[in-house]
């Protein structure tokens, strides 16, 4: 079989690294891919957001299946496309990708079908937004309705942050038409989930929970980022909390989409917060997450291809998806500077890894003598090992066999995670 696999991340790594394990897989075309991809996939230099390129690319070539990853090629309708061609697909067409690419469309439709979530006013109007502001209390969380690379989301302590935080989307166009209209919503609090599931319309899958890291700095300092680290299980999550979220989060949001005229199929990311009235959705993703996908899928025991194929084709209810019950760690290696500006071209150096830990490559770029940094995020380190504890410490164990000028990472990758566990096991 012969895939065509639309991106160039971590995830994207990760995804074809699980995929070409499968004998049935005889070629892995990558759209653009990366440096270190090369080892499992046959890269070409056209853009993940080049629909025509892409088209061109499948018309070219013979593709079996496709997996289009990123959310910008799924929010411009890169699934509906390849459909369009007799290409089955891994990926939401672009109408089920607004469960993404819109948050006042979610918000929505959590708000008509009984979906916990925060609350919230949507606004397409600065004066609107700054006289709403005005009148309620912070904190506040200011949103950008539209894809934003995970950045569009601000989290505000005070009435004058908040005001910011409109202006520079309203007003700055900070992140051009994604910001023409927000959303200011209740600030909530409680440990947050990530839940990767496969979906085919109907049945819901979810992967192994995750825990993401998204502030640069540790500790929840700083600036929003596409995410610093993963660790998987998320120990916040409990058969209880999985219970509930399947009923009244999961199966809801998939029937939801459904009676909308736009079933969702593919892999739907639940982003939630474990409050203290229950676990509510922080956000919807249409797509697998950057670095919990390169994190979950290394638990992964069943084909991917499997899993992928039966999203397609509407069988998962008969799909044998398995995990195993280890854990995993992932600690990103950015550039220095990210997610603002930073430096790239710079030579990358790699020694030897422990056993059980492996390099991601997200933003590298092959050069003759190795390796050299090419985006913001440039690798993760990965382990796994039985306990959550044991993966932490080897992850960090194989970033110090790994460096660049500025590299940086946080040093607190599994922290809440791991005080979770530790106070739980003096509880009992
Ligand atoms: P999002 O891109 O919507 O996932 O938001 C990025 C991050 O902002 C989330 O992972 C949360 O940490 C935080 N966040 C988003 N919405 C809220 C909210 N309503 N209350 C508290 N924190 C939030
Ligand atoms: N790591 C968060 C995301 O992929 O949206």
């Amino acid at each position: 079989m012969n895939i065509l696999l639309i991106g160039g991340g971590g995830r994207e790594y990760g995804i074809a690294k699980k995929l070409k394990e499968d004998s049935r897989v005889e070629r892995i075309y990558a759209l653009p891919g990366n440096g270190g991809m090369e080892e499992f996939c046959e890269c070409f230099p056209v853009k993940a957001t080049d629909l025509d390129g892409v088209r061109a690319f499948a018309l070219e070539h013979r593709v079996d299946f496709a997996c289009v990853t990123p959310d910008d090629p799924l929010a411009m309708g890169m699934a509906d496309m390849l459909r369009g061609m007799g290409i089955p697909c891994f990926g939401p067409g672009k109408a089920a990708a607004r469960i993404e690419s819109s948050k006042i469309f979610s918000k929505q439709l959590m708000e008509k079908y009984d979906i916990p979530t925060a609350k919230a006013a949507k606004f397409d109007s600065l004066s609107d937004a700054l006289d709403y502001i005005a009148k309620n209390e912070p904190p506040m969380v200011v949103k950008a309705d539209g894809l934003a690379l995970g950045k569009g989301v601000f989290i505000c302590r005070t009435r004058g942050e908040a005001a910011d935080a409109a202006r520079e989307l309203m007003e700055n166009g900070l992140f051009g038409a994604s910001g023409a209209r927000i959303l200011i919503e209740e600030f909530l609090q409680g440990p947050e989930v990530s839940v990767l599931s496969f979906t085919d319309g109907k049945t819901v899958v979810p992967m192994v929970s995750s825990m993401d890291h998204k502030t640069a700095g540790e500790g929840g300092a700083g600036p929003n980022t596409g995410g610093m680290g993963v660790i998987a299980p998320n120990p916040f999550y409990t058969e209880a909390v999985a219970r509930e979220c399947m009923e009244r989060i999961f199966l809801p949001t998939v029937r939801a989409m459904e009676a909308e005229g736009c079933p969702f199929t593919g892999c739907l990311y639940f982003g939630l917060m474990i409050t203290k009235d229950g676990p509510k959705v922080i956000e919807y993703n249409c797509r697998f997450g950057d670095p919990e996908a390169q994190t979950v899928l290394t638990l992964m025991q069943s084909p991917l291809l499997d899993a992928m194929l039966a999203c397609e084709n509407r069988t998962l209810a008969d799909t044998k998806v398995v995990f195993s019950d280890g854990a995993c760690a992932n600690v990103v290696l950015a550039s220095g500077g990210y997610p603002g500006k930073y430096e790239k071209g710079l030579p990358i150096q790699i020694g030897e890894l422990p056993a059980n830990v492996s390099l991601v490559h997200a933003g590298t770029k092959k050069v003759d003598c190795g390796f050299v940094t090419a985006g913001g995020r440039v690798m993760n380190v990965t382990a796994n090992a039985d306990t959550l504890e044991k993966a932490v410490a080897l992850a960090y164990e194989g970033v110090s066999h790994v460096s660049w000028k500025d590299m940086y990472y946080r040093r607190d990758i599994g922290a809440a995670a791991l005080a979770r566990i530790n106070s739980a096991g003096r509880a009992e």
